[in-house]
């Protein structure tokens, strides 16, 4: 996106002239810093495709309903195609006197075919311009970050599928818990996002509505067809009230919100990632591709990429904080407080487009270190929970004595500088005086995890059936 605000004079009363979409009123021109804290073209040109689409679509249905002639929605469509162009070939001139985009276009307009340009603006106003070429915008911002967020899942399944059967401690407050398989650790990610793409959906289904004919906020004395407009501009219908049409920006909200929740997933991840590739776990390494090393220390492959993962979080969530302050308590229906709703959705949208490739080349570089995976797996008594299973099962003690039993041993076992599977069986049996032999099949962290096959436990077989039905639906 270009800022440049460089070329403007610095001169705060620098009067120019009139504007000429309300120079009618306006006798005299803005002054300069008022231009500069009005003006929105430096960050809403992003809208210039959108916003051609939309005054397309209003020039052909109002050619249609007899508003406009033939001959004037010819010579409107022409200069319209021909702005696009000096647009996306970067050769338009953009001047903060002319505030945004839509007057750049129209004002542009003017200079290319005349008189007929006045007429585009016919039964429209900016605030219902401004809401169509957002929810435009979004809607293709969306539909290109599905597919990114499916990349990203498709990494961690071909990642699970290699380490379905890979033991590694599974943790709650980052204590080893229970052995789990590394696959099932990463399905777990593949799940939350599920359920992001779930919410970018919802999103995307409920901002499908055109604002377009709302004009400034009760519509227009104009026939103008709103389902016309709706239909070719790819909406599922018109919205339904004119105020709500240039007052919402809940659409905008709800992607931010689902927007935050996902980088909150990611950043989640991220920090696996850094703790996980640190000497002290080393339980995978990183390759070249995502990180960095350090100009003095030698030995040194930091985790950079997740580390700014984890803390693009923070400016989603801040940008998320934005424009729910900024729309809190604003009267129906527009407000140039609204103008500050941009932003933080295209600093967003611009993290997203970086935290999710980088997510997705993080997991396809990783190599799971897996010796010292299965070693962790056996270490802080992780079978502890499998012991208090077999004695309930084997010699049918209820579960809180199991539990009780348990922990004298694993008591036993800390005394002794022993995992579970070193102490004797004389030493388990002065303890609990029916555990046998058979014992020790369930202190290995390879049974441990291969006996979870609860539907969604973490057995290889759970795992693999969750990896098939998450390719299914993919
Ligand atoms: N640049 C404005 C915005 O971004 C467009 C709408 C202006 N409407 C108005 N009534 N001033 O919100």
């Amino acid at each position: 996106m270009t800022d440049d605000r460089s070329g403007q004079k610095d001169s705060e009363d620098a009067n120019v002239p009139a504007n000429t979409l309300w120079g009618g009123r306006f006798a005299g021109g803005a002054s300069d810093i008022m231009q500069r804290i009005n003006a929105s073209i430096f960050f809403d040109q992003r809208f210039y495709r959108q916003d051609i689409a939309g005054s397309r679509a209003h020039c052909n249905m109002l050619v249609a309903r007899g508003i406009l002639t033939s001959d004037d929605g010819n010579a409107i469509l022409k200069g319209l195609d021909q702005i696009e162009g000096e647009i996306s070939g970067g050769t338009f001139e953009f001047d903060a006197a002319k505030e945004d985009i839509h007057m750049h276009v129209e004002a542009r307009l003017a200079e290319i075919i005349g008189e007929p340009a006045g007429r585009l603006h016919t039964g429209r106003s900016r605030n219902d311009q401004v809401a169509l070429d957002f929810r435009l915008w979004l809607r293709d911002e969306i539909d290109a970050l599905d597919p990114a967020l499916a990349r990203l899942q498709t990494a961690l399944l071909d990642r699970a599928e290699e380490h379905a059967d890979t033991v590694m401690p599974g943790f709650t407050h980052l204590q080893a818990a229970q052995p789990v398989t590394f696959g099932h650790h990463l399905m777990a990610y593949v799940e939350m996002l599920n359920r992001d793409r779930g919410r970018f959906t919802d999103c995307r289904a409920r901002l499908n509505e055109s604002p377009l004919g709302a004009a400034a906020l009760a519509g227009t004395s104009f026939p103008i067809d709103r389902e016309a407009t709706a239909a070719e501009l790819g909406f599922d219908r018109p919205s339904a009230n004119s105020m709500d049409a240039v007052a919402a920006r809940d659409f905008a909200m709800e992607y931010l919100a689902a927007a935050a929740i996902l980088s909150v997933h990611l950043s989640r991840l991220a920090e696996e990632i850094v703790n996980w590739s640190s000497a002290q776990f080393n339980f995978v390494s990183l390759g070249d591709g995502f990180t960095t090393g350090s100009s003095i220390m030698p030995q040194k492959r930091n985790p950079d990429a997740a580390e700014l993962v984890r803390a693009k979080a923070g400016r989603v969530i801040g940008d998320l904080n934005a424009l729910l302050i900024v729309m809190k308590g604003l009267p129906m229906t527009y407000s140039k407080d609204m103008q500050e709703d941009k932003e933080p959705v295209f600093e967003v949208a611009d993290t997203l487009t970086l935290t999710v490739p980088a997510m997705t080349g993080m997991i396809g570089d990783l190599t799971a270190n897996k010796a010292v995976m299965a070693a962790a797996a056996g270490q802080g008594f992780a079978t502890a929970t499998d012991l208090a299973d077999w004695l309930v099962r084997a010699l049918g003690l209820p579960f809180r004595q199991a539990h009780h039993v348990t922990g004298s041993l694993v008591k036993l076992a800390e005394d002794r500088g022993v995992d579970l599977d070193g102490l004797s069986l004389a030493d388990m049996q002065a303890v609990e005086g029916g555990i046998t032999d058979a014992v020790f099949a369930v202190l290995g962290v390879e049974n441990s995890v291969a006996s979870r096959v609860s539907q969604g436990g973490t057995a290889p077989s759970q795992v693999r059936a969750a990896i098939a039905a998450a390719r299914r639906s993919l």
